[in-house]
């Protein structure tokens, strides 16, 4: 399996990244960003990974940097209740704060083409709050004990 090479002082930030539709060939990359993204409790499973890779109907982006996938999302309709919910979302760490999740969000949200856009996240999760503030979603439902360790999940939501 190839390494990530995600050494901060490797990474060159004049370099913008590119933002393509990921498949099956990316499950590897997936894996090790995933695992290096969320505390190991959160990480999905071999066959969420598949499924968010392959399942007809699904929004999967990666942004690419210096030849890896160095962030991506997922997302699912719930086309029954007209509501687009983002399914994941990570950065690797030496690539944060260059609004790479901000260009997956704003992409995804734009191929959901739902008028809502809904996504949970874990409560004392304050880079993704203020990610998601800052993108316009706001609390409007807390669901307790959501997360493994027992702790909640806000749900945020944005109307388009
Ligand atoms: C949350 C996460 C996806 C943000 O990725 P990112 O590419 O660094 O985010 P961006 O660069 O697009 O940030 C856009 C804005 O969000 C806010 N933001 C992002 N990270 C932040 C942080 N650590 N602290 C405060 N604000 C933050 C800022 O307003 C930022 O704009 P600014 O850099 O001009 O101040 C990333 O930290 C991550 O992968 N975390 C681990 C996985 C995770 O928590 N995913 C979300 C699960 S719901």
């Amino acid at each position: 399996m190839e390494k990530i090479d995600c050494e901060e002082s490797q990474v060159d930030h004049s370099k913008r990244w590119t933002i393509h539709t990921a498949n099956w060939r990316d499950y590897s990359q997936l894996y090790q960003l995933e695992r290096v993204c969320f505390p190991s409790e959160d990480n999905w499973p071999f066959w969420d990974l598949i499924g968010v890779l392959t399942l007809p109907g699904l929004v999967r982006l990666k942004a690419v940097m210096d030849g890896y996938m160095v962030g991506f999302i997922g997302g699912e309709r719930d086309t029954g209740q007209r509501i687009g919910w983002v399914t994941t979302l990570g950065v690797l760490p030496a690539y944060r704060r260059l609004g790479i999740a901000q260009d997956l969000l704003f992409r995804a949200e734009k191929l959901l083409a739902m008028p809502t856009i809904r996504l949970s996240v874990r409560a004392s999760n304050q880079a993704a709050l203020r990610l998601y503030e800052t993108n316009g979603y706001s609390k409007v439902d807390r669901w307790k004990n959501y997360y493994f360790g027992g702790e909640d999940a806000l749900i945020l939501e944005k109307n388009r």
